[in-house]
């Protein structure tokens, strides 16, 4: 893999004025996909703390909304790509991330399918969010390491396809709503 970085760099060098910014990304998301991971636990970790620390409703109500999407994605993204092919690194744990997400999916299933003003949504917002930050400390501590010697290049090649097509059918729904 270093070898294939290695010349990829080079012709990196050699057409560094055309190369763009998201070919620059996917690349990185291919060889490094547990940073793609990681920065979407980042993300999750601020809206929560946007959603958590602010009074206006206006600011809590949208942090809420793109805390449902940006979970729903993640948790897609590691249920079918990242978990079945990490599995052999530590069964038991996958065992019990997959049994986290379900409740997850429960409670985040439950909150897209209620109005966000709605009093009791505040409180399942609340639980999920502990649930979510609590398995997201034990990924990146107890998992995460686990992989560190393995080349992740295969795993990041077919999460990030899987995200592209998770990212086109989400658009082609959103689209279809729009129309309607
Ligand atoms: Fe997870
Ligand atoms: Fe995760």
């Amino acid at each position: 893999m270093r070898c294939f970085v290695k010349q990829r760099s080079k012709e990196a060098d050699m057409n560094d004025d055309n190369e763009d910014l998201s070919k620059r990304h996917s690349w990185d998301a291919i060889n490094h996909p547990l940073d793609g991971l990681l920065s979407d636990h980042e993300l999750v970790r601020k809206l929560a703390a946007t959603w958590r620390g602010s009074s206006d409703k206006e600011v809590r109500k949208q942090a809420a909304g793109q805390l449902l999407q940006a979970i729903h994605t993640h948790s897609r993204i590691e249920e079918s790509v990242f978990y079945p092919r990490m599995r052999d690194a530590d069964e038991a744990m996958i065992a019990h991330f997959e049994q986290e997400h379900l409740k997850v999916d429960d409670l985040v299933a439950t909150l897209q399918g209620m109005s966000l003003d709605e009093p009791q949504a505040d409180r399942l917002m609340s639980e999920m969010l502990d649930s979510v930050l609590r398995h997201i400390e034990q990924e990146e501590k107890e998992f995460f390491p686990k992989l560190e010697s393995r080349d992740m290049a295969p795993v990041g090649l077919e999460m990030q396809s899987f995200e592209a097509n998770l990212i086109h059918m989400q658009a082609q729904i959103s689209d279809t709503g729009a129309r309607r």
